[in-house]
């Protein structure tokens, strides 16, 4: 019998959402999440252990995470007092920026199809969240965006830059138009950072209500749940009393501290990457019934027409590929797929079987 108590104790907002479906991925290909595909070297790997071992598991982790945010200002460059904060992978801060909302300004926009974090967290902690959508060639619709702005009025608006799912980085200028015109903090979440090799972090300086957010999943460390967000103190201060003291945990510390002292393999990780992207958009855009659309992230966004996505996503699985499925998520992603870059045998063997499935249909 189902206690009716649940219905009268969770939130509507919850009550009605959809869990954030992960599908099990045992024994398949895994090209569905923008994972690197690679791991590290085995010395690398031994190194690494040997400074786990350093880990004092009786206590409690390094509330301010001082080691981890030295060794970052160097490493990423940070203009000079930029705060930061980490949250456990990205979605931990988004999740953070959300619950700081005062009650009076509950709007929370972004274009879309875009990450889907944005729209269901807000939805759950009841906030009014208002997409955008794109323009049909998934470039941004920045008529509408400022429209909307001046009509509701934004608390918050995220932009995914490169956006997930389409893959491509909004104009520069548009970005900067949408920062004057908001009334809110705009945060700008860079996940595909190592992909596009562009960053609007010199807005941080430029312009007071900018966050910028990053994590360390996309490079290739999607296990460790790393994420980071910059800014002014001002706002940094204010969201880092919703996180958690211990959030980070002592073992997940220590292993940035040494991935970021060895961030030029993840780099050149991210270099191969991008070379493996752009040769399987050119394979892609030639297959017959495919279109594909440029990517500045490590995945790429395509359509398929004959059979529809739901089709050729079960096929794929049935030949052990896993692939993201669109087909629903947005009226704009209509029979989309997509596809993660993967090593250059899982790349071709996609690409056979797409091809394949296409053929017999
Ligand atoms: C644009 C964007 N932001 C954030 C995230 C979440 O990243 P994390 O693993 O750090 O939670 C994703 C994951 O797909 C993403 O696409």
């Amino acid at each position: 019998m189902i206690d009716d108590r649940v219905s009268k104790i969770i939130k509507p907002a919850v009550l009605a959402a959809k869990a954030y479906h992960v599908p099990d991925s045992s024994g398949l290909i895994k090209l569905d999440a923008m994972e690197n595909p690679y791991s590290w070297p085995e010395e690398i790997k031994i190194e690494w252990s040997q400074q786990l071992q350093q880990a004092e598991l009786n206590r409690y982790p390094d509330a301010s995470l001082s080691e981890l945010r030295s060794k970052l200002t160097q490493a990423l460059n940070l203009p000079e007092k930029t705060a930061m904060m980490f949250g456990n992978g990205s979605d931990e801060l988004i999740q953070i920026i959300l619950m700081a909302l005062n009650k009076t300004s509950n709007v929370v926009m972004a274009p879309e199809p875009s990450f889907v974090m944005y729209r269901l967290l807000s939805s759950m902690m009841e906030l009014d969240f208002v997409g955008v959508p794109l323009n049909e060639d998934f470039s941004l619709n920045l008529p509408a965006m400022l429209e909307s702005i001046a009509k509701t009025r934004p608390a918050v608006i995220f932009i995914a830059w490169p956006n997930n799912p389409t893959g491509n980085a909004f104009e520069q200028d548009s970005l900067e138009e949408i920062i004057n015109a908001a009334p809110g903090l705009v945060v700008i979440d860079e996940a595909y950072h190592a992909f596009a090799q562009k960053s609007m972090m010199s807005c941080l300086h430029k312009y007071p209500n900018v966050l910028l957010m990053r994590t360390l999943s996309k490079l290739g460390l999607a296990g460790l749940r790393l994420g980071m967000l910059f800014g002014a103190s001002e706002w940094i201060s204010e969201l880092d009393k919703l996180r958690l003291p211990y959030n980070i945990g002592s073992l997940n510390q220590l292993s940035a501290n040494f991935i970021v002292q060895n961030i030029s393999l993840l780099e050149q990780q991210a270099e191969r990457i991008r070379d493996d992207r752009e040769k399987l958009y050119d394979r892609l855009s030639n297959i017959a019934g495919v279109e594909a659309w440029k990517s500045e992230a490590n995945f790429i966004l395509f359509r398929v027409s004959n059979p529809g996505a739901d089709k050729v996503h079960k096929e794929l699985i049935k030949q052990n590929i896993l692939i993201k499925n669109l087909q629903g998520a947005h009226p704009l992603l209509e029979n989309c797929l997509r596809v993660t870059v993967g090593t250059p045998e899982e790349n071709e063997l996609f690409l056979s079987t797409l091809n394949s499935i296409l053929l017999s249909s």
